[in-house]
């Protein structure tokens, strides 16, 4: 489903130069939640950014279902943003003033979808993540949970097929954040969904299908020992 070879990312140049990603190999399958650790600033963001199409690797190789890139400029992968990837964010980047339908029906609507049928998509999804009932609520009138769970109804809506989520529990309390991991779980299993989510929570790490950790620029597998090794960065 997703298969990143070999990628290579650096900043600044000369002596000022930072080789962050040192040649990442890894895959992420349909139907897997994946969680991604490391040390703060080791790369973790840039990974997802580049594998979200909105930063060109230096070197290296995506694939996403159809999709081929990773040196592509991202004026080059809008395809990608648009079809390949959803994302999740640590402050979940709703829209104040909207309620939780329109928060949703208004990505799809910026991607192209009439109206009649990106409301009809946006309910199905905020049904799917058990919002059937908050639907016009804004996001003051949500717990940061449910704030979490219309921002994975936003993510899934476009039918994209995989979920990037950078820190998604970062600032939930722990049932909370036990909670958005289980929705993606389910997501996973039932609906083919594939996530890879970055979190410091050994224990919310421990609940994916497999644990990564990226570390001096590379990624290995990992386990609850180790991850919990990291944990005081
Ligand atoms: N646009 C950029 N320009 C220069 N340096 C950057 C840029 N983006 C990230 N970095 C650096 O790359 C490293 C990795 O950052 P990041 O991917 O955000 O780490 P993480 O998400 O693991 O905390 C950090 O040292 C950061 O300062
Ligand atoms: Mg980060």
């Amino acid at each position: 489903m997703l298969k990143v070879d070999n990628l290579r990312k650096g900043f600044g140049s000369g002596r000022r130069r930072l080789e962050v990603l040192k040649g990442i190999n890894m895959e992420v399958q349909k139907g897997e939640l994946v969680s991604l650790m490391g040390p703060s600033g080791c790369g973790k963001s840039t990974l997802l950014n580049i594998i979200g199409g909105l930063l060109q690797a230096d070197s290296g190789n995506i694939s996403l279902s159809s999709f081929n890139y990773g040196t592509k400029p991202p004026s080059k992968v809008v395809d990608v943003r648009r079809n390949g990837v959803g994302w999740i964010f640590q402050d979940f980047h709703l829209v104040d003033r909207l309620d939780a339908l329109d928060n949703v029906a208004f990505s799809l609507e910026l991607s192209g979808v009439p109206s009649s049928e990106a409301e009809q998509r946006a309910k199905d999804a905020l049904e799917r993540v058990g919002l059937g009932d908050r639907m016009d609520f804004i996001p003051d009138q949500l717990s940061g949970g449910q704030q979490q769970r219309v921002a994975v109804a936003r993510a899934i809506s476009g039918s994209r097929p995989l979920i990037l989520a950078d820190e998604p529990t970062g600032n939930l309390d722990v049932k909370s954040g036990e909670e958005v991991i289980k929705l993606f779980k389910d997501l996973c299993a039932n609906d083919g969904l594939s996530v890879l989510m970055v979190t410091h929570d050994p224990l919310l790490a421990s609940m994916a299908d497999r644990m990564l950790l990226l570390k001096d620029g590379l990624t290995a597998a990992s386990d609850i020992r180790s991850a919990w090794g990291i944990e005081g960065e």
